[in-house]
């Protein structure tokens, strides 16, 4: 097991992280009001852009692959790096949610 530091820009927060836990999961622990939802890596609460390191998230089935590169799904997304991320910066697809949600809303 290895850890890594996962520091939060803007906040400042930066916590330790093993390579087996996800970042959500270490937040929590930690008590970094970090949002979340699903924890299932559909709903996109949890992204956070990825400024720098990388990260294994090969369950985050609400990325498409290039978003993936940018974007970590902090409850799938595993540490494979130190980390610097911005907590609530979210993928362009996250618009298309929006909008079929008010789709599906105008439609009732
Ligand atoms: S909490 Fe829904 S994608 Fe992470």
């Amino acid at each position: 097991m290895t850890e890594y530091t996962v520091e939060f820009v803007g906040t400042g927060e930066a916590i330790e992280v093993s390579d087996k836990q996800t970042i959500l999961k270490a937040c929590i622990e930690e008590g970094i009001a970090q949002e979340y939802s699903c924890r299932v890596g559909m709903c996109l609460a949890c992204s956070a852009e990825i400024l720098e390191g990388e990260v294994t998230q090969p369950a985050a089935r609400g990325l498409t692959e290039e978003e993936a590169e940018r974007y970590a799904l902090t409850c799938m997304a595993r540490p494979q790096s130190d980390l610097k991320l911005e907590r609530g910066i979210y993928p362009p697809s996250i618009e298309d949610d929006v909008a079929a949600a008010a789709d599906a809303a105008a439609d009732d």
